[in-house]
């Protein structure tokens, strides 16, 4: 077993650092702000001399324990100062045992279980050596066009700021010098997930006060959960790219948040400052990076190569040399790597134990959304049942399941969907499965006929859509985001079969599924699931579960729509369905002002498809009683907002009751609700809960016109419901005195 090590004092630490700072030579002190990437299999020789050398501080992608193990002697005991390396690692969801992607995740609203995924993932990840892991993700992603929305929690700062602090208890567990401990990185330092129009890398222009009540959040939670490092975005924001911004990293990060960790740069992202035409060339970058805070460079070698000439051109204090590499040399000490060099796997004996499948499947589980069930079609009755048909691409694909970013996953421990139904109806029941599609993006239909077939000789269908793990993630932006290739056609086609259809969706994105809601009875959303997609599945699908999972993003109706999401502001002429005339409703010479004046899509009207927070469930929740308590009081003094859920179904089920708030009048313009609270709470059927919410001034403070935080005294609404459309409400007032 992994033994436990004392913590070590801050003052101790610092103390070490000085002492190391005090011996280094500038190639040692650059050679800690450098991460070099090694490509898989391969460990070029110049990287074990340069780590000999002290010139290589941090390797990014070695997970070959025994590589890693031969690169930390060589730190340890080679090197001049025996300063051990950081092994950085993208451990998104999952390492061997793949999760659900982190949008999945953010479905399952569950705090507890994303910690407990993160420490699962930081313990596997920790018996191949990984001791830093670039996770987690957490930018607001409003835009599903953008690729990498599957390795965010979604579009809410406070759902984001929540389960990014959770996923960094996960992964920092008690304190980063225990055993299994892995530093994550709070990434990316900002606004990356507003890129225009989704395309990946895209400028992203938001005002300050949207930067800092609406993207910052999540960073700020980061910080305050004690995340060790911090990753600058790619981004140009609103004209300073994130990588040399000043204002983000050293005023806000630093400055305000107190941020003592240190700040790595993404891939490349400070050469691609000239590529920006920030500067005009690689030494400016590093100079601009360096002063504006980035204190270790990913991949590329602009310090390496440049802060010598700059020092010695004294246009770098070497102060802030020093500095950086405090900020790194600090993180190495916290994890205690000084102690532990040699990772023996043997001492982590948990990877892709039945336990972490246990809690894959329990995680996935939750993360299913049920959007749409026709007559009760779900749950099927397996001992009704005599045949079922299985079809589509995505119904028995052990890899695709897994989603982006699994670079570790093993495809071999997934069980699939085909595979998980097969296993619970048993031999009595017929199973005949039609992949009818060689990928989500075939566009004939030579496999539809069979499909077609095994679905009219079948009780009903259940077929397997959506988008395989290439069409998300980094740099996959899509302008359409409907179900690519042929898929509704199949959908169609097997409903002309006449039996029931239930469609499951696994995909990284929000898809626009309006056109097959007609043609499915029953639509359940699973995002990519991850190694036990199968088996989670399967328990929904056959009612073992009832499903929990909410929406953790808008989901739009036609792309054209794209951003919406639920926290919009009000405008000066909000659409209702009073102000909304469809296009083919719309009489001939119908003069200009004849429609009324609203902020509206004439085709496409102005609701989403299913708003933030939906999601089904087998059985029924009512919310009744909501009470608000003081109604009136001072700013400052916590206001307390109960309701009483009652599961008035036939099943027991878990419901996620959510708290929104508007502040009716701000010196900004304030969003039409505001999630500030959830609860996962099971019920029994019949069985009644008061859920209970306190709102402190934090909660309610924001930054308004003149750029600081507070609460501004005025009108409350609040919300408790299960989704962002919740209506039943209560008010209460804040006084200044
Ligand atoms: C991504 C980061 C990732 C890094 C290292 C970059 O391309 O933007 O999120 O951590 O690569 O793999």
């Amino acid at each position: 077993m992994v033994t436990a090590r004392a913590e070590p004092g801050a003052g101790a630490i610092d103390g070490r650092v000085e002492r190391l700072l005090g011996q280094m030579t500038l190639a040692e002190k650059i050679g800690q702000l450098t991460l070099v990437h090694v490509e898989p299999g391969e460990l070029p020789g110049d990287l074990r001399a340069a780590v000999r050398a002290g010139k290589a501080g941090a390797v990014l992608d070695v997970v070959d324990v025994a590589t890693v193990n031969e690169l930390q002697r060589i730190a340890a005991h080679d090197s001049r100062l025996g300063i051990p390396l950081l092994v950085g690692r993208d451990v998104i969801h999952g390492f061997k045992t793949v999760l659900p992607i982190p949008l999945g995740q953010a479905a399952a609203w569950n705090p507890d279980l994303v910690q407990q995924g993160a420490r699962m993932a930081a313990l596997e990840a920790a018996a191949s050596g990984v001791n830093w892991t670039f996770a987690p993700m957490i930018d607001i992603a409003r835009d599903p066009r953008w690729g990498r929305i599957a390795e965010s929690f979604g579009e809410d700062s406070h759902l984001a700021a929540v389960l990014g602090a959770a996923a960094i208890r996960g992964f920092q567990g008690d304190g980063l010098s225990r055993p299994g401990a892995i530093a994550a990185c709070a990434k990316h330092f900002v606004g990356y997930g507003a890129s225009e129009g989704g395309r990946d890398y895209g400028y992203v222009g938001i005002p300050e006060v949207d930067l800092r009540n609406v993207h910052m959040p999540p960073f700020r939670a980061a910080a305050d959960a004690g995340v060790a490092t911090f990753m600058a975005a790619f981004s140009d924001v609103n004209g300073v790219p994130a990588s040399a911004n000043p204002f983000l990293l050293r005023t806000v990060l630093r400055g305000e948040w107190k941020f003592p960790g240190f700040v790595v740069s993404d891939w490349d992202s400070i050469v691609d400052m000239v590529v920006h035409g920030l500067v005009a060339n690689d030494e400016e970058a590093a100079l601009a990076a360096l002063s504006a805070g980035v204190d270790m460079e990913m991949v590329s070698t602009t310090y390496r190569d440049h802060l010598p000439g700059l020092l010695a051109a004294k246009r770098i204090d070497p102060r802030l040399l020093d500095n950086a590499v405090r900020n790194v040399l600090r993180v190495k000490l916290q994890l205690g790597l000084f102690e532990r060099t040699a990772t023996d796997p043997a001492a982590y004996p948990g990877v892709a134990s039945a336990a972490n499948l246990a809690l894959a499947r329990e995680l996935a589980t939750q993360s299913l959304v049920l959007l749409q069930n026709r007559n009760g079609v779900l749950p099927l009755a397996p001992q009704r049942l005599h045949s079922l048909a299985v079809i589509g691409p995505l119904a028995d694909d052990a890899y695709e399941q897994l989603g982006t970013w699994a670079p570790d996953g093993d495809p071999a421990l997934s069980r699939t969907p085909l595979q998980a139904i097969r296993e619970t109806v048993g031999a009595r029941v017929t199973v005949r499965h039609v992949r009818a599609m060689a990928t989500t993006r075939t566009v004939t239909t030579a496999g539809f006929t069979e499909a077609v077939a095994a679905a009219s000789g079948a009780d009903a269908s259940v077929l397997f859509l959506g988008e395989e793990s290439i069409l998300s993630g980094e740099s996959h932006s899509r302008a359409s985001i409907d179900l690519p290739g042929n898929q509704l056609d199949l959908v169609r086609a097997v409903k002309r079969a006449g039996k029931p259809v239930i469609v499951v969706i696994l995909a990284g994105r929000p898809l626009t599924i309006e056109p097959i809601l007609a043609h499915a009875d029953a639509v359940l959303y699973a995002w990519h699931p991850g190694v036990m997609a199968g088996p989670a599945i399967a328990d929904i699908l056959f009612g073992v579960e009832s499903p929990s999972g909410k929406l953790p993003v808008t989901f739009p109706r036609v792309v054209g729509q794209v951003p919406l999401y639920y926290a919009h502001r009000s405008t000066g002429k909000p659409a209702s369905q009073a102000s909304f005339l469809h296009i083919d409703d719309i009489a001939a010479r119908t003069p200009q002002a004849g429609l009324k004046n609203a902020s509206q899509y004439l085709d496409a009207g102005y609701a989403p498809l299913y708003e933030f927070g939906y999601g089904l469930s087998y059985t029924s929740f009512t919310y009744a009683d909501i009470a608000v308590a003081p109604t009136r009081a001072r700013v400052g003094v916590p206001i307390s907002v109960r309701a009483v859920v009652r599961n008035v179904g036939q099943v027991a089920g878990d419901e996620v009751a959510q708290l929104y708030v508007r502040d009716l009048v701000g010196s900004v313009t304030r969003p039409v609700r505001e999630l500030k609270g959830f609860q996962r709470i099971h019920l029994e059927p019949g069985e009644s809960r008061e859920v209970a919410f306190q709102l402190s001034a934090d909660d309610l403070a924001f930054y308004g016109r003149d750029l600081t935080r507070a609460v501004e005294p005025g009108s409350f609404h609040v919300w408790i419901g299960g989704s962002s459309s919740a209506d039943l409400r209560a008010d209460f007032e804040l006084t200044a005195d």
